[in-house]
């Protein structure tokens, strides 16, 4: 476990063991971003020969250890360029490339720019975020994380950047855990083990806060609420039984609520949680299910979401579903050409079995209509079409309320996430309602054009006119790669960042249904 101290102290005078700081690259080469002052006066004359014959030029990503010899009481510097400016991006990234590259510091300074909070907090969540490492199933561990980061900062005893600290770190505990559950091996998170481990961290909750004599104010516990097989099938949830069936682990449906006194807007979050997907009868061709645990990727972030904003106390209720279920054949499988009654009434024909995804959604989507929020928001590893749009570091958005997306490119900004708005044409509405011989709805469209935009149009006929918003997280969920910034190999986390900060937006500055309303007032005059 390492502790965060957030203190004000000159970085050449700091006892750490290690020191890092920003090399920003400008016009007239690279300089010492703030906060690295003393640094720069330190070497004075000797820091320019030796930012060239480090090669240091100050591009994201690059990163040099060197002893210092006694210019700096710490006895190792770390420089880590930043791009050309400073933000909260460049920040969170840079102190994610440091945490992974000092080893064996049994403690460090950070003293990167942190004239503001939000800086304060990328600085905190780059360093825990990018020194992430899933161990849990190697039988040789090595932890060299440093126990103690001292983050230097100016401002150290304000309220704002202490409160930014505790924050960042409420926000950091819940990635974690969702790459934690994104990398836990399939056959160990199967839907009731799922289900279960949310209702365990429901509990770990509410016992932490009546062990806290006074709990903050506004501060209050998660209420979990699991829905096992037989409930699914008396409420007639029919595309997550549909989808769960062909498993001997039975699917869940796992309902959360955060209720603040005096809450101010009522956010409601749903979470793709297939943990894992062989494709069903549709199967999947061998390679593309190697990385298929993480398809509960969106359930995994809109949960841990859901405790994170219950932590911070912030005001704004939340209502979130998870379906789980488990896509897997076997002889009482759903086949291509069966129909499913959904949760609600509207019925489905399933044409590929791959296309999973959406079927739970839609229970889960309706359910959530029904708690009457202000918004809904569905998180979803949903289409390899999204993948093949973006790349695999943005995550698709689509909606049906032009307001909500800028809100959500927004704070999605803030919260270091990149987001892409993505259309629905009209035609995929007319195709989805359009292309069953028999049903009400085509779970799938014969063609592959506008795979991901196929799939939200369907998830659109489960919400009606809610104010919605879909993230389609397929590429950014998994990072088969190496590591970058503050985002490891493996599961990574995404969208828990900006779902907090979205409901930090909405507690300030609830939504209005935009649009629609005023242009018809408007009209009326
Ligand atoms: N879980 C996949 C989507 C996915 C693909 C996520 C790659 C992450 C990486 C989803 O259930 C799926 O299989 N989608 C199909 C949809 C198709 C059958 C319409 C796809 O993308 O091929
Ligand atoms: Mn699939
Ligand atoms: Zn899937």
């Amino acid at each position: 476990m390492t502790s965060f101290i957030l203190r004000k102290g000159a970085v050449e005078r700091t006892g750490t063991d290690a020191v890092v700081v920003g090399v920003l690259s400008t016009d007239k080469g690279p300089r010492l971003a703030p906060g690295a002052e003393g640094v720069t006066e330190a070497y004075g004359r000797k820091l320019k020969p030796l930012l060239s014959m480090l090669d240091l030029s100050g591009k994201p990503g690059q990163a040099a250890t060197v002893p210092t010899g006694g210019t700096l009481k710490a006895a190792v510097l770390v420089l880590v360029g930043m791009g050309p400016e400073v933000t909260g991006t460049s920040v969170r990234r840079a102190a994610g490339v440091a945490a992974r590259s000092v080893s064996n510091a049994a403690s460090v300074a950070l003293a990167l720019p942190s004239g503001d909070p939000a800086l304060v907090r990328a600085a905190v969540e780059g360093w825990s975020l990018g020194g992430y490492s899933f161990d849990t199933y190697r039988t040789r561990r090595s932890d060299d994380r440093p126990g103690e980061v001292v983050v230097l900062c100016e401002d150290a005893r304000k309220a704002e950047f202490t409160q930014a600290l505790t924050e960042a770190q409420v926000v950091v505990d819940a990635i974690t855990r969702t790459r934690d559950w994104v990398n836990t091996p399939p056959g160990d998170l199967r839907p009731t083990a799922f289900a279960e481990a949310v209702a365990a961290l429901g509990k770990a909750r509410k016992k932490a806060l009546t062990a806290t004599e006074k709990p903050a104010k506004g501060v209050k516990g998660v209420k979990v609420t699991v829905l096992d097989e037989q409930e699914l099938e008396a409420r007639g949830c029919g595309g997550i039984l549909g989808v769960g069936r062909g498993s001997d682990n039975p699917p869940r449906l796992v309902q959360l609520s955060y209720e603040p006194a005096g809450a101010t807007a009522h956010l409601a979050l749903v979470g793709k949680g297939i943990t894992y997907d062989s494709g069903g009868l549709s199967i999947k061709p061998g390679s593309s299910m190697t990385t298929m645990k993480m398809d509960m990727a969106g359930a995994a972030a809109v949960v841990n979401a859901t405790f994170a904003i219950a932590e911070l106390g912030l005001p704004v209720r939340v209502t979130t579903f998870a379906p789980m279920a488990e896509n897997m054949i076997s002889g009482s499988a759903t086949r291509p050409g069966d129909v499913l009654t959904m949760y609600g009434g509207k019925t489905v024909e399933v044409l590929n079995t791959d296309a999973e995804g959406r079927l739970v959604l839609a229970d889960a989507l309706v359910h959530a209509r029904e708690a009457k929020p202000d918004v809904v928001v569905d998180v979803a590893t949903l289409t390899g079409a999204c993948m093949v749009a973006l790349g695999d570091r943005v995550t698709g958005l689509f909606g049906n309320d032009d307001g909500l997306v800028a809100r959500i490119r927004e704070v999605g900004e803030r919260a270091g996430e990149a987001l892409w708005p993505m259309p629905i044409p009209e035609e995929m509405g007319e195709k989805v309602r359009g292309n069953s011989k028999i049903a009400d709805l085509a779970q799938h469209n014969s063609e592959r054009w506008g795979g991901a935009s196929y799939a939200a149009a369907f998830l659109r006929e489960f919400v009606d006119d809610l104010p919605w918003a879909h993230l389609d997280i397929a590429g950014p969920a998994y990072n088969e790669k190496g590591a970058y910034g503050h985002v490891p190999t493996g599961g990574t986390g995404v969208a828990v960042a900006t779902l907090v900060e979205l409901a930090r937006d909405l507690g300030e500055r609830p939504f209005r249904a935009d649009s629609a309303d005023e242009e018809e007032l408007e009209q009326a005059g």
